[in-house]
């Protein structure tokens, strides 16, 4: 009789693997194992601190390529990108207080944490270290940053660390970091077969050819929503005004004017099935465009404006019964009547309402604060959180109306 053929629920995955410079980087190893018995390929990356408490042959031979531990080492001249663009998840396994401050301030410092920086991948950080430190404000200040840009944080358990100390730090069983990674990388694909059209940031409408009419939006949300949609197995389009890491696979469309905007949603919205208009689209643009910069000595221009075309509106009209139309609603206040007002007015399906004069809602956060509104009357309303777990919300009523 042959025996079953085991699942490989990671197959084809890449998987970077970071380990740093704690006690717990031995059990890295095991991470290592379970990963590639998973059917992952890893790639171990290992800092320099982490050379002094491991050997890399182990890692070398337990892993699917050999150990990287140098930016200027490695035959590929850029290493870092080459590991960050093409992973599909990279866990830092134990991560130091050092790495997880380096990775919240941006820091390149070495290879570890340049690849860090590098990767629009989804993150897992398994900290290690001694209570103290653990417990120290700096330290989780960092994680609740990292953790609010979407980082998924394996917390350290309680129990002996080195030097005979007993307290809370020592890193997360074997298991829990690998269920993670499987929670991130075998989700079901919960939109898997569908088509999801994004749009981002604000638009820019010319004065002339150095001035715009524009607004704060930096495309977080919209990004965020397309990442997740990406992550839930869609096939996304993100038509956006901002240069912002998307992850491989995202088709983007840059435009800068409403009017770009309009024409790039108009071709892709009748084939897809989900809309979410999160862009920030300007209401008036100046009539006529000056050719040349328009010059002080001049005296003060009238700039006239006329409406924008209003694109969701427009969607709202031609929308088919099946496809679920989201927008969103930006206000300072009256943010209930206005959310619902634009329901109607715009025959959306959802209207994503936030108070961008609240602290760290709306324009320019990393956080955002939501309440969703529903054609069919019902209102959600999500507290204050990351820019991804708002996406999760906004998504999630998105498959619950396209399942009806
Ligand atoms: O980009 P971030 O910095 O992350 O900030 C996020 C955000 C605040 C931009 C986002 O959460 C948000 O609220 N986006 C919509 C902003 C907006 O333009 O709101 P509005 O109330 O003016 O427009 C209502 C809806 O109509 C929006 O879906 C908008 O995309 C759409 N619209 C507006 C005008 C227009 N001419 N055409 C449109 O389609």
């Amino acid at each position: 009789m042959t025996a079953p053929i085991q699942a490989s629920p990671l197959a084809g995955r890449r998987i970077v693997l970071g380990v740093t410079g704690g006690i717990a980087a031995y059990k890295s190893i095991e991470v290592l194992r379970r990963l590639v018995d998973l059917g992952a390929h890893v790639v171990p990356v290992l800092t320099e601190a982490a050379l002094n408490m491991v050997g890399p042959t182990t890692f070398t031979a337990l892993a699917s390529e050999r150990v990287k531990t140098s930016l200027w080492t490695d035959t590929d001249p850029i290493p870092h990108t080459t590991l960050g663009q093409t992973a599909d998840l990279i866990v830092v396994c134990p991560a130091t207080a050092r790495i997880i401050a380096d990775y919240r301030m941006g820091r390149s410092a070495d290879l570890l944490s340049a690849t860090l920086i590098a990767t629009v991948a989804p993150v897992v950080l398994c900290p290690a270290m001694h209570t103290e430190m653990w417990e120290h404000p700096a330290v989780q200040e960092n994680l609740a940053v990292l953790a609010g840009r979407g980082v998924s944080i394996v917390p350290p358990e309680e129990g002996r660390l080195a030097g005979g100390d007993i307290g809370k730090g020592r890193l997360a069983a074997p298991e829990a970091v690998v269920a993670t990674v499987l929670d991130l990388l075998s989700a079901p694909g919960s939109l898997a077969g569908t088509r999801v059209l994004v749009t981002a940031g604000g638009t820019r409408e010319p004065i002339d050819p150095v001035r715009f009419i524009g607004n704060r939006s930096s495309g977080k949300q919209g990004y965020a929503i397309a990442r997740e949609a990406h992550r839930r197995g869609a096939s996304v389009t993100l038509v956006s005004t901002v240069d912002l890491p998307a992850p491989s696979g995202i088709e983007v469309i840059a435009v800068a004017t409403a009017a770009e905007m309009e024409a790039a949603v108009s071709r892709v919205a009748p084939r897809v099935d989900v809309v979410v208009m999160a862009a920030a689209v300007a209401d008036f643009r100046p009539v006529a465009v000056a050719d040349q910069k328009i010059k002080k000595g001049d005296g003060v221009p009238k700039i006239v404006l006329e409406p924008t075309v209003d694109i969701l509106a427009g969607l709202g009209k031609v929308k088919p019964a099946s496809q679920v139309l989201i927008g969103f609603a930006a206000e300072t206040e009256e943010l209930s009547r206005n959310a619902t007002a634009k329901l109607q007015r715009k025959n959306a399906d959802f209207i994503v309402a936030n108070d961008v004069s609240a602290p760290g809602v709306g324009f320019g956060h990393e956080t955002n604060a939501v309440t969703i509104h529903g054609a069919d009357g019902s209102v959600l309303q999500v507290d204050l959180q990351s820019k991804d777990a708002i996406a999760c919300a906004v998504l999630d009523a998105a498959e619950r109306r396209l399942q009806r």
